[in-house]
């Protein structure tokens, strides 16, 4: 049977307030509850906001209500009765504070532990949402920006899943540029037997752009060929397609590289997916008067901005924006996801801003940022080297991110063996556990930090085991198991028979911050900011430390109870875990 899905506290206590704000005040229509987290812990848990704008509208009506506090003693006295609430008060002008009931709390957390963290989900109100994410583009390396870009989409995407709204991960790679006549050109000339039906052996991809541009750059000849077969792919002319079905295959291949160690899915619909679709979706918005000739180009003017979005070049050819465009319109109709989210980095703040503002004149998007269908442009930071300075190794490269990786895996599993782990496990336990814990490290040092923020990449400091790092959270949490192991109780029959008590004030903080991971999630989702979920888990690992300071678990009277709290904090960490994908490798 289908358990459940009770929403975040919050959403409980929102609707218990919305029912006693319509009891209280049947006149005033379309009042959202407003409740947040307690300012001071000391007063409550959380708090009810809804007085003072209240009585800002009751005001000039006649109301024997006089003041703010009066109308948050009336939202109290029309609450429904429920066993969520021990006990409210007004502070101030009329803020309620709410305290939970402690059993209310315990026993959340022990059906939790019964029916799964899953029915703690979040209700988010989307449906389907496309991830664009990763996105990196065909014959170039993909850099540290698509690392960010993959490690951040991921993760929204796995707290949209979790949250059961359904997720298009999409990879939108640039597989559609004039670089591909230049590409295809220097393709026939290197390999002069070249053939449609056999991929030809180009080692590095990367080497390969770079001799052909070249080449472009130098040999006037070769330029105005590479030039021709643009138009002959984009023509569809059938060996140029073939031939730059190869290129894509080649790179294709390498970035499921990367994917496959990071342990991340996505569906590759490039940019030349769209192409085809173009001319009609220019077509919508010019019926829409919304395209006009500038100096030779086609343009779409965009409020408050100086200079117009292109969306066909002088040239005649389609570029960035029209894709963007088109792809929009797409995922819109043919795909009907309310929600289009695209990471990348805040370098490309403009462009987004600029089709979006497009697609809000043409009427696809509502002008209302609130309202769905929605597009959101979810930037990041730079990652910087120790220098300051944008991450580069010695020459003027950029990183590359596979050899990121195995530096991470590489130091993890030198600090395992330091710690005679390899006498103690086999070898491929060892390089599993390097694996999780290096690629894990890289991920939580990237998601820790608010996206927009640029931070400095620090294989010391990500790698240590103290601190707000990912060796240091996933330790916190084996040690947890350990309790539970070690105290020789069977913690499934527990779990049936026993029961949660949250008698001292540490357990009672600890219970109740484990019950806001789903609030925590659907702030996340909606704010599109995974550091929260970082933060939270950290916070959670030293709410367990002071409850475990504190307060004896086994040998205890209050064993029982607390063996369950603490798998309680278990469940809820591993979980974080894996909306942050920190477990590893799980596809082999
Ligand atoms: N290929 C682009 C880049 O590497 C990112 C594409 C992002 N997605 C999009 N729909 N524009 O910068």
């Amino acid at each position: 049977t289908e358990k459940e899905i009770i929403g975040s506290q919050k959403q409980q206590l929102a609707k218990l307030f919305e029912e006693s704000l319509k009891a209280a005040f049947p006149d005033v229509s379309d009042v959202q509850p407003l409740i947040a987290i307690c300012n001071d812990a000391k007063h409550g848990d959380y708090q009810c906001n809804n007085a003072m704008s209240l009585w800002n509208k009751l005001k000039g009506k006649c109301t024997q209500l006089k003041g703010p506090q009066p109308v948050g003693k009336a939202i109290i006295e029309n609450l429904p009765a429920s066993e969520m609430i021990e006990k409210c008060s007004i502070a101030g002008p009329g803020f309620v504070n709410i305290v939970l009931a402690r059993q209310w709390i315990a026993k959340s957390l022990q059906k939790m532990l019964i029916d799964g963290i899953e029915t703690w989900a979040p209700k988010l109100p989307v449906k389907r949402t496309v991830v664009d994410f990763s996105s990196p583009n065909i014959a170039k390396e993909m850099h540290v920006g698509h690392l960010r870009s993959t490690i951040i989409g991921d993760t929204l995407a796995r707290m949209l899943e979790f949250s059961n709204v359904e997720v298009l991960r999409r990879n939108h790679v640039g597989d559609w540029g004039t670089q591909f006549g230049m590409l295809i050109e220097f393709l026939f000339d290197q390999f002069p037997n070249w053939e449609a039906d056999s991929t030809p052996a180009i080692g590095d991809l990367e080497g390969f752009y770079k001799a052909s541009k070249q080449r472009f750059d130098s040999d006037a000849d070769f330029k105005e060929r590479a030039q021709k077969a643009v138009v002959s792919r984009q023509g569809g002319e059938e060996k140029y397609r073939m031939a730059w079905a190869q290129i894509c295959e080649i790179s294709r291949k390498e970035f499921q590289k990367v994917y496959e160690r990071l342990g991340v899915h996505l569906e590759e619909k490039g940019e030349s997916f769209y192409n085809p679709y173009i001319p009609k979706a220019l077509e919508l918005l010019n019926e829409k008067g919304l395209i006009e000739e500038s100096e030779g180009a086609r343009v779409i003017f965009i409020e408050g901005k100086k200079i117009p979005l292109i969306v066909v070049k002088r040239d005649g050819g389609f570029n960035y924006a029209s894709t963007d465009l088109t792809a929009l319109w797409y995922r819109l109709n043919e795909e009907k996801a309310d929600w289009m989210i695209y990471v990348t980095d805040v370098g490309q703040r403009e462009h987004f801003e600029m089709f979006f503002s497009a697609a809000k004149r043409a009427g696809w998007l509502p002008s209302n940022e609130k309202d769905y269908p929605k597009a959101s442009h979810v930037g990041f930071g730079l990652v910087l080297g120790e220098d300051g300075k944008r991450f580069r190794t010695r020459s003027t490269e950029v990183v590359k991110l596979v050899d990121l990786l195995d530096e991470a895996k590489s130091r993890c599993k030198l600090a395992l063996e330091e710690r005679g782990k390899a006498k103690e496990w086999t070898a491929e336990e060892l390089e599993q556990t390097a694996e999780a814990v290096g690629y894990g490290a890289v991920k939580y040092a990237d998601l820790k930090n608010n996206r927009l923020t640029n931070y400095t990449f620090n294989f010391d400091q990500m790698l240590s085991d103290k601190g707000n790092t990912a060796v240091y959270l996933l330790y916190a949490h084996a040690r947890i198991c350990s309790i539970i192991r070690k105290s020789g109780r069977d913690i499934e029959e527990l779990k049936k028979s026993g029961a949660i008590d949250l008698a001292h004030p540490d357990e009672r903080m600890l219970g109740l911050h484990l019950l806001q991971f789903a609030e925590i999630v659907e702030e996340a989702c909606t704010n599109l900011l995974p550091n929260l979920v970082c933060e939270y888990l950290y916070n959670i690992s030293e709410d367990f430390t002071r409850f475990y300071t504190n307060c004896q678990v086994v040998g205890s009277a209050e064993e029982t109870s607390r063996l369950l709290l603490c798998e309680a904090t278990a469940v809820v960490m591993r979980k974080c875990f894996h909306l942050l994908d920190m477990t590893g490798n799980t596809s082999g």
